[in-house]
């Protein structure tokens, strides 16, 4: 057992309602606090002093100005691919659309070469590079997709490579099934890119155990609602959970989302009111991804509406090489939280126990007994210090699983 403090705050996110806006002051926030972890788990947390006097542990003694949050959870990312697309982002910034580039057999379509070319050995150290990044800001839990395969060869593949980085880097992995991204050109229809998905790879999908969620991006240009529902149903009756890309430029799938009773759905920048109250409704977790409105220079999802309807609200990175390529989601969140009017508490909460929600795991995203030492502390006194830096302050230490990963002794 190890004792670690003193910490000038421990920000714990217990106790806080998984929907709707959130105040500061509902924070439960420790003052000089410590945490007493027993191998992988929190065991108690309190007053430093008390839990000095009260138990025999092994003290890990933190000196200077110290403030300890869960460690982050992004629930929604595209980090496992090969190659650069500098050039797309250099033709966006000069004009052309990102729906045009992909029209043009560009943008996501370039990735899906890419990566197909790829060795799993090579995406399994840029991915655990990309992982690595993450993890020294913060992120403890990651969900990455695949999506850039569009085989059923190139999709296990992926999909592979993500269960074999998480079985040997400390952030955990969770993977997710986006076959449904964009039609490759082997196919005609998107009707028959789907019944094949469908048919040939979810069911390997499954036997394989590789990954129990499954996504698509509805959109113009990629696949409609009338295509997606019938695929998603059938991916809802093999146990999948469901994901949409939904209302990134264009409305339909987050109503979509609605329908098929999906776990989350992701983007929201174009949704109208009419579109947040069905997901408020519904119960569907609104993941908004202020990455991608960076990335592309786009306007940001309504966060401060979604929440005041009474959604779960959620942020993650999105980070891809096309949309998303800045992967830094203290930055986006605090950039996108003071452009949206969100509280700490509500940005705070949407990286955390929120987050773990959108990835059904109920062992994190909060300091509390019998959770996950997965843990980050800021180098300051005051919480209120790592927003307002916007996101120039990094995590000095980092736990996973209550080892020190990230710190004096680094094991990266
Ligand atoms: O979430 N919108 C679709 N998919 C990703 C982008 C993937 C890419 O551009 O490579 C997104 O933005
Ligand atoms: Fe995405």
């Amino acid at each position: 057992m190890i004792l670690i403090g003193p910490f000038s705050q421990i920000i714990t996110m217990g106790g806080l309602p998984l929907c709707g806006p959130l105040k500061d002051d509902a924070l439960v926030v420790i003052p000089n606090g410590g945490v007493l972890v027993n191998k992988d788990k929190i065991v108690a947390l309190g007053s430093f002093n008390t839990l000095r006097k009260k138990h025999k542990a092994r003290l890990v003694e933190i000196t200077g100005p110290a403030c300890l949050l869960p460690g982050l959870i992004d629930a929604h990312t595209h980090i496992c691919h090969a190659g650069s697309r500098a050039n797309d982002y250099a033709l966006r910034v000069a004009g052309k659309t990102y729906l045009e580039i992909l029209k043009q057999g560009g943008g996501i379509l370039d990735s899906v070469r890419k990566t197909r070319a790829a060795s799993r050995k090579q995406l399994c150290q840029t991915l655990s590079e990309r992982a690595t990044h993450a993890l020294r800001s913060g992120v403890t839990t990651c969900e990455v997709k695949s999506g850039y395969g569009l085989t059923v060869d190139d999709e296990i593949k992926m999909l592979e490579v993500i269960k074999s980085v998480h079985k040997d880097h400390p952030v955990d992995l969770v993977p997710s099934c986006l076959a449904a991204h964009v039609k490759p050109p082997e196919f005609d229809t998107h009707k028959d890119y789907l019944n094949f998905v469908a048919t040939s790879l979810l069911p390997v999908v499954v036997k394989k155990k590789l990954s129990r969620r499954v996504d698509v991006f509805v959109e113009e240009g990629a696949f409609s609602s009338a295509l997606s529902r019938p695929y998603l149903q059938r991916a809802a009756a093999m146990g999948f959970d469901l994901i949409i890309h939904a209302d990134q430029f264009s409305t339909g799938g987050s109503r979509l989302a609605c329908e098929v009773k999906a776990l989350s759905a992701d983007h929201l920048e174009a949704s109208t009111d009419a579109d947040i109250r069905a997901l408020a409704k519904a119960g569907v977790i609104a993941t908004v991804l202020p990455g991608a409105s960076l990335g592309l220079g786009m306007p940001f999802a309504p966060a401060r509406k979604l929440l005041d309807h009474g959604c779960s609200v959620v942020i993650a990175s999105d980070w891809n090489p096309g949309s998303a390529p800045m992967g830094d989601l203290w930055t986006q969140a605090a950039v996108f939280g003071a452009a949206q009017k969100l509280s700490t508490a509500e940005t705070f909460a949407g990286m955390t126990f929120r987050a773990a929600r959108a990835l059904r795991l109920h062992d994190r995203g909060v300091l509390w007994p019998d959770m996950l030492a997965d843990m980050q502390a800021f180098p300051c006194k005051d919480y209120r210090e790592i927003l307002y830096h916007q996101g120039q302050l990094k995590p000095n230490r980092v736990w996973k699983k209550g080892v020190l990963i990230v710190g004096e002794k680094e094991k990266l």
